[in-house]
């Protein structure tokens, strides 16, 4: 049993006899890479940090909750169930190269033991169930991690985490379940990382009130560590969600093999768009299944990326979502070395 699905299965069993472990895990192409944040900062042009964003194509720099509804607006998805628009996005990372350039690492598909995903750029996305669980609803939205965190102590690395990939293909499993092992807060600068794994777990806990709140957290809490979706919810946050988890390949090939770009000084190469490293990876979700297609995909057992008609959900092909694109509002390059970090009015007008 190498598999931690199999593992998760077996420890879930022991809570509950007779259930089988399913839980949807699907890719997600890139839909546009762009320097806005409609959760943290809705409406400023331009955000002092990049992200990378998939999901639904009416993602824009404002999406008030209370009028933009992502299913309703949404042309497409460039994600891999037609009925999901929402929206997820996170940091983007870069390589900063001994000359003092940056470059952008590219992002691709995913293996582990349920099988590989393919998709172009974009990460893959989990909703894993524990026991009954309560979709979302229409307007939700939350944010793990923090992006001016630089304290490693102050990551919960059983939910937040990087693992170095020593295998060179993404097919072929490293390592245990997600944020275990030797699985870092900190981003690994060990040369022999051909990909660096990244995780970021969300919390499985909601106040059954608020869709989102001040800081984008407190509303919602962790039931525990890990991929599991199991622990029991506080008090305070009694209703359990389906557990959403962000899985993302940085393809560190090109600069692990390559002495003339790799630092000498023995400083960490890697940067997340906030000039900062891996104490600062966060994700923001924006919560966009139609209808109550998520809620139905829960109940009804919906398993991977797989079409599951008793949920209403259908797997598109892969040219269909990666077909799904915005273009980039901010005008400045993102790709290639570049003299600095696309980080504020300066990279802008320069
Ligand atoms: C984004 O918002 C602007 C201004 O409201 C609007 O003109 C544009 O069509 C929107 N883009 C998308 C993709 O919805
Ligand atoms: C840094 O190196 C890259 C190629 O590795 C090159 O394109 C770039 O011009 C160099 N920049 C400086 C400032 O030396
Ligand atoms: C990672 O990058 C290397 C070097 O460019 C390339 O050969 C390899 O195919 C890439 N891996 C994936 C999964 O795209």
């Amino acid at each position: 049993m190498h598999s931690w699905t199999c593992l998760l299965a077996a420890a879930l069993l022991t809570r509950h006899a007779s259930a089988q472990f399913n839980m949807l895990r699907f890719a997600c192409s890139q839909l546009v890479v762009e320097r806005t944040d409609p959760l943290v900062n809705p409406g400023m042009t331009y955000t002092p940090h990049l992200h990378q964003i998939v999901g639904g194509n009416s993602f824009n720099v404002t999406m008030d909750p209370a009028t933009h509804d992502l299913p309703g607006l949404s042309t497409c998805t460039s994600c891999s169930f037609a009925e999901d628009f929402s929206n997820y996005w996170t940091a983007v990372l870069f390589f900063k190269q001994k000359n003092g350039t940056y470059k952008r690492v590219p992002q691709v598909g995913n293996g582990g033991p349920q099988g590989q995903l393919s998709q172009k750029g974009g990460l893959d996305i989990y909703y894993i169930p524990s026991g009954k669980v309560t979709a979302f609803k229409k307007g939700f939205r939350m944010l793990a991690g923090t992006a001016t965190n630089t304290d490693p102590n102050k990551v919960n690395k059983g939910n937040i985490c990087h693992r170095c990939w020593t295998s060179p293909s993404e097919a072929q499993f490293v390592g245990g379940a997600p944020c275990t092992g030797s699985d870092t807060v900190d981003v690994p600068k060990d040369q022999s990382c051909k990909m660096i794994r990244q995780t970021i777990i969300f919390p499985t806990c909601w106040n059954g009130k608020d869709l989102d709140s001040p800081d984008h957290q407190s509303h919602v809490a962790y039931s525990g560590t890990g991929a599991s979706g199991g622990g029991s919810c506080p008090s305070t946050h009694p209703v359990k969600l389906p557990q959403i988890m962000y899985e993302l390949m940085w393809n560190v090939t090109d600069f692990t093999n390559d002495p003339s770009v790799w630092p000498t000084d023995g400083s960490n190469p890697y940067v997340y768009s906030m000039n900062l490293g891996g104490p600062a990876a966060h994700g923001d979700y924006l919560f966009g299944w139609k209808d109550d297609t998520l809620q139905k995909a829960m109940d009804n057992n919906c398993n991977l990326d797989a079409t599951c008609n008793a949920a209403g959900i259908h797997k598109q092909t892969q040219a269909a979502y990666d077909a799904c694109t915005l273009p980039q509002q901010a005008p400045e390059q993102v790709d290639g070395w570049l003299k600095a970090l696309p980080m504020g009015e300066m990279a802008v007008m320069s």
